[in-house]
């Protein structure tokens, strides 16, 4: 009785869960992950309760950081690489989750999302800094400065991937050469052909990355023509299949030093020692790599600034003035020899005021009017009888 009655229940349980919720597929279920070697990780998980085997179900994993994308898969495993200074926590969180559409297109048919976090192999910690390589044509020339000098360290390396022969590929560096300060290794790599991944531990801490490889930063040779100065460069051994630009520092006279700048020529100033340094990266079609700055190149010499024009314009208009005064006083000095009756005009001036005031002063010369002949005249009345010719 109680046995019919359990399967009642469960059985319209079943319904009920058929019916409220009928596209929300159960999420996977015992996800785990195995650590392949240090920089790659396994993640697996089986199949959600109550899917039957054989029947298709579509998975979707998507690592937990910002702008990651979803990847969407059959299978119940993905093999992935986590670098410890690709993040900045302890461990890779990775959502899991269900999708119950055939093309992995549908965000209404989703399970509930399981979360799977991958703790490194040993505590992640900054064991050294300051790592450089450079490409010497089939390997790698690598150093770097130990953040604890007093702890033994470990350097492996493999081109980075998550293929089988890659992964088989993992080296050891068994001779580090050490001076005061940087220590360093030949890796029998070549980075032009990809990613190299770098672990290096302690007992008890480890790091993970990427190199970033440089090549030697190439020879320039730099040539005058006509007022710029024409630059050149050996192109770097490797990747010959580059395009490689060249970018152009460089300080004159005593200019602070212009912002670099991508180009094959120089404005020339032959007065001035102009400093030059380069350096040389790939373009987008390329892997990205590029050399450190040259040493400084010199070309040409400074000259004190040319001073023709500035002792024009002083000398010459004060030769002016001492020439202009010079004939003004012989002019004066002799003038009796030169003009000889040429008259002081300020003297002329003066006799002149003083003759008027003279003229002034003598009331007798003031005028009088010359008297003039009065002709007396004699009006006599016409009468109206007498002609014309009596007046004549
Ligand atoms: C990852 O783990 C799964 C399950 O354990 C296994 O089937 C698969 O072969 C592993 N993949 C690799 C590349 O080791
Ligand atoms: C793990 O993934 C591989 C392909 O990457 C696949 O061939 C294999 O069957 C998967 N294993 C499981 C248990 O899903
Ligand atoms: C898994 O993580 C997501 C966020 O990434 C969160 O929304 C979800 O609730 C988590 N699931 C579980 C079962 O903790
Ligand atoms: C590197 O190249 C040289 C010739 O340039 C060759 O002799 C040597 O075997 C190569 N080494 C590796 C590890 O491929
Ligand atoms: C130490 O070695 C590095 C290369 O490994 C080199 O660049 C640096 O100049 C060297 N320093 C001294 C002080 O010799
Ligand atoms: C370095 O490698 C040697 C030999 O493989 C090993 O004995 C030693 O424990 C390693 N040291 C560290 C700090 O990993």
């Amino acid at each position: 009785m109680t046995f019919h009655m359990d399967f009642f229940i469960a059985f319209l349980t079943c319904a009920a869960v058929t019916l409220v919720l009928p596209n929300w597929p159960p999420p996977p279920t015992r996800l785990k992950y195995e650590w392949i070697d240090q920089f790659t990780v396994n993640v697996s998980w089986e199949k959600p309760r109550g899917v039957q085997d054989g029947s298709e179900v579509t998975y979707k994993y998507r690592l937990v950081k910002n702008g990651e994308d979803v990847t969407c898969t059959t299978v119940r495993n993905f093999t992935v690489p986590c670098l410890t200074e690709e993040t900045d926590s302890d461990g890779y969180t990775y959502n899991v989750w269900t999708d119950s559409s055939p093309n992995c297109r549908s965000s209404t048919g989703e399970s509930t999302r399981v979360n799977i976090t991958v703790k490194y192999l040993k505590s992640r910690a900054k064991v050294v800094k300051d790592f450089k390589c450079v490409i010497h044509g089939n390997e790698t020339d690598c150093s770097w400065i130990p953040v604890d000098p007093s702890l033994k360290l470990n350097l492996s390396y493999r081109m980075c991937g998550c293929s089988e022969e890659v992964l088989k590929s993992l080296k050891k560096c068994h001779e580090l050469h050490r001076n005061e300060t940087r220590t360093g290794c030949h890796l029998k790599v070549n980075a032009i052909k990809g990613d190299i991944c770098i672990l290096v531990e302690t007992d008890a801490a480890m790091s993970t990355f990427i190199a970033e490889p440089e090549v030697p930063s190439p020879k320039m040779s730099v040539r005058e023509v006509g007022d710029h100065l024409k630059l050149s460069w050996k192109p770097p051994e490797v990747g010959k299949q580059c395009t490689w630009l060249y970018d152009v520092c460089y300080t004159h006279c005593s200019y602070p030093e212009v912002s670099c700048h991508h180009s094959l020529e120089v404005a020339y100033n032959n007065r001035c020692l102009y400093q030059i340094r380069s350096s040389v990266k790939t373009d987008i079609y390329c892997k990205k790599i590029s050399s450190g700055f040259s040493e400084v190149v010199p070309y040409g010499s400074n000259k004190p600034p040319d001073r023709t024009l500035t002792v024009v314009a002083i000398v010459v208009p004060i030769i002016l003035s001492v020439c202009v005064l010079l004939s003004c006083y012989c002019f004066r000095r002799h003038s009796a020899i030169i003009c000889p009756t040429i008259p002081d005009p300020s003297a002329i001036f003066k006799e002149m005021m003083m003759n008027g005031n003279k003229d002034l002063k003598t009331p007798g010369s003031l005028y009088t009017p010359v008297p003039e002949p009065i002709e007396s005249f004699r009006i006599t009345q016409i009468t109206e009888n007498s002609g014309l010719q009596q007046n004549v």
